[in-house]
């Protein structure tokens, strides 16, 4: 089968990278990261690159004058690494049409939350202070909005009475971890089809928990 050419656009950590790195290594995952970009020197996300050999380029938007000319630049970067599919990983900047019309419907996003709801930076704190029940995350197609492409997948958390906000984050993480491999292989598999905002999936499997509560429903 043919692999898909990922580029990885990050700004931090890089723990989601690492998890597109161990599907990869483990088999579960018909791609190959071409490179990996940060836009923020240092980062763990750049060591982790170095460490799996990895292509890690730093394009630091110091070096530019707009965000078009920092974008032209990723752009360049990922052609010459013939990307197919670019996965923002922690990339903390928001895309401009320079991006976006290179890679048509060809950008994945991960978010810390349950699209559309709270949109934008900090918002499993935000959820948190909130007082929601359900937390999660959202995988979805980048667009000219902040978080608003279509939805490819979605992971639900519980928010328990006695959490706090670095719970939360970390019980996210952890489904963050699950899903974006995921959503890249039904990519990779040619099972994405995309109808405006909806995005379907073919042949998806059996859910095991339609309907969920918390707190727990007793006699209803
Ligand atoms: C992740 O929680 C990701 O969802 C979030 O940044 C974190 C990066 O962690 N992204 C956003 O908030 C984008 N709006 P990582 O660097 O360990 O993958």
């Amino acid at each position: 089968m043919k692999k898909i050419n990922l580029g990885v656009l990050v700004s931090g950590g890089g723990s989601n990278l690492q998890s597109i790195i161990d599907s990869i290594e483990r088999g579960r995952l018909d791609a190959v990261i071409r490179v990996v970009i940060s836009n923020v020197p240092g980062v763990r996300a750049l060591e982790r690159s170095k460490t799996h050999n990895i292509p890690a380029v730093l394009i630091d938007p110091e070096n530019f004058s707009t965000r078009e000319e920092f974008d032209r630049e990723v752009v360049a970067v990922l052609k010459i690494h013939c990307v197919d599919l670019v996965i923002m990983a922690g990339f903390m900047r928001i895309l401009t049409p320079v991006l976006l019309k290179a890679f048509p419907m060809k950008i994945m996003n991960i978010h810390p939350a349950l699209l559309p709801s709270f949109q934008g930076l900090h918002v499993q704190q935000k959820a948190f202070d909130y007082g929601v029940k359900f937390s999660g995350c959202t995988v979805h197609f980048a667009d000219e909005g902040v978080d608003t492409g279509p939805i490819i997948i979605q992971a639900v958390v519980p928010v328990y009475d006695d959490d706090t906000a670095d719970a939360l984050q970390q019980r996210i993480l952890k489904e963050e971890h699950r899903i974006y491999p995921q959503a890249i292989q039904f990519y990779a598999d040619g099972r994405l089809e995309i109808d405006g905002r909806k995005v379907h999936i073919k042949d998806p499997g059996t859910m095991e928990t339609p309907g969920m509560h918390n707190p727990p429903l007793e006699k209803f």
